[in-house]
């Protein structure tokens, strides 16, 4: 049954939550847990669609995949095959991050190319750039990849591509590269605490790495990798969006668990537009309204986050001031503009940037979340717009965030979450 959220807006969001873990660590960590036979302990994951459907994958893939309490899975995957069937990574496009997985365990991959996205064309050339650079025999075949590294060798790899470097790209290139003879250098590889974290993980499997989170990774590779536990980090973006839920009600959010140092540009444009923010080396606190227009260009890690770039709009909203968005990463990844304008949002998308007037008062309405990012933008501008926001699509929302509208409510939001049908026919899509 399709669910919808209810958002009644005007509340003020004042409290503390606990930072969930990171849904971009967990998705390549889980995907990583095949390459050894051994057992694989991961904490802190998150309860969310995309992880639950990567644990299918993992199933499918031959693994015995199992959820002891909330927050552990544990991976055992002594037999494993290498092949991947459309029907299964059609639905998530992350599971590309098992290429790299089956490359270094099994030496081979055959894995359907998984589709395109709504946020914009989602190309994995890089990705097989890097495998055939690595000396593996890539070919594509009636939609599908197939992978054989029986003569790949170490070397060094760019991984560059139009818009700078690649997240599951890089992660896949390092997977496969554990188990790769010799040395392999990535460069370009992508800085982002995700896969700093992926090879931290690797790391304690046996695998020799150095120099992740910056642009340089080396990878020596080793005969075979072992089981290991590990806690995943906690998810900065759904932090960030927490911040953003806080400062457009006039609030006063402190999130738990959160580790600055992997928000510092979003944390720097918060407090240029006036919101105040206070860290220590595990919280991050923000209040009060944004009063200063703002310039964001999404970029690759350390730069601002795709990832946030919806919210930002949503807060910038209420600036009564013109604010200028660029979208760097994913030039078209605009669709939550339409749907803020349904709430009486002034913005004007030109190419890959977004210029929003701020200020203009925001009235509920019933809209359409289009992604994971645009959904919460959508609930966020709704906790700021008086009356009632009626957001379909939820199933966007669950794929990202664990609890989101329990959580919200938590912090003083008026929010539910109702069975589609119980929205007003005349609004409802059907
Ligand atoms: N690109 C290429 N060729 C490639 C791969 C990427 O041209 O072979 C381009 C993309 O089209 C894009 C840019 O490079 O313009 C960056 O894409 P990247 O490969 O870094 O994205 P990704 O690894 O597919 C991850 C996150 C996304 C996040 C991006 C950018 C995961 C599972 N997904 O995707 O997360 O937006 O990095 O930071 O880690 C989300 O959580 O909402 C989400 C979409």
């Amino acid at each position: 049954m399709l669910q919808v959220a209810r958002i009644i807006g005007g509340q003020t969001l004042r409290g503390t939550i606990q930072a969930a873990g990171s849904k971009n660590s967990s998705l390549p960590i889980l995907a990583a847990s095949l390459l050894t036979s051994g057992k694989v302990t991961l904490h802190g994951v998150p309860d969310l669609s995309d992880v639950r459907f990567m644990a299918e994958i993992l199933r499918h893939q031959g693994a015995e995949v199992s959820n002891p309490k909330p927050g552990t899975w544990i991976i055992c995957a002594q037999e494993i095959t290498h092949r991947t069937p459309y029907d299964l990574v059609r639905k998530m496009r992350a599971s590309i991050c098992l290429l790299g997985a089956l490359v270094g365990r099994l030496r081979h991959a055959e894995m359907a190319i998984p589709g395109g996205c709504v946020i914009g064309p989602r190309p994995i050339d890089l990705h097989l750039r890097g495998l055939e650079a690595l000396g593996c025999e890539v070919k594509l075949e009636g939609g599908v990849i197939f992978v054989d590294a029986t003569n790949a060798q170490g070397t060094t790899i760019n991984m560059a591509g139009p818009m700078g470097s690649t997240v599951t790209g890089t992660a896949n290139m390092v997977m496969a590269a554990t188990t790769t003879p010799g040395i392999t250098r990535i460069e370009t590889a992508a800085c982002e605490p995700e896969v700093g974290d992926l090879c931290t993980m690797l790391s304690k499997m046996g695998a020799k790495i150095r120099g992740h989170g910056t642009a340089t990774i080396e990878v020596e590779g080793v005969a075979a990798l072992h089981g290991c536990e590990h806690s995943v980090i906690t998810d900065r973006i759904e932090v960030g969006t927490y911040l953003v839920a806080g400062a457009i009600t006039n609030g006063d959010v402190t999130v738990a668990g959160a580790n600055p140092a992997h928000l510092t540009a979003f944390l720097n444009k918060l407090q240029e537009a006036g919101v105040h923010v206070e860290t220590g080396p595990d919280f991050i606190r923000a209040y009060g309204l944004p009063q200063h227009r703002v310039e964001i260009i999404t970029e690759p890690y350390p730069g601002f986050p795709t990832d946030l770039q919806a919210q930002f709009m949503a807060l910038q909203l209420l600036v009564p001031d013109r604010s200028v968005l660029t979208e760097k990463v994913y030039p078209h990844r605009f669709m939550h503009a339409a749907e803020l304008q349904r709430m009486g949002a002034d913005i004007l998308v030109e190419g890959a940037t977004a210029t929003v007037q701020g200020g203009r008062p925001l009235s509920g309405a019933p809209v359409m979340a289009s992604d994971l990012r645009a959904s919460a933008a959508l609930i966020l501008a709704a906790l700021a717009a008086k009356g009632e926001t009626w957001v379909q699509r939820l199933y966007h929302l669950d794929r990202g965030y664990e609890r989101f509208e329990e959580r919200l409510t938590q912090l003083g939001a008026q929010i539910e979450r109702l069975p589609a049908d119980a929205m007003p026919k005349d609004i409802r899509e059907d």
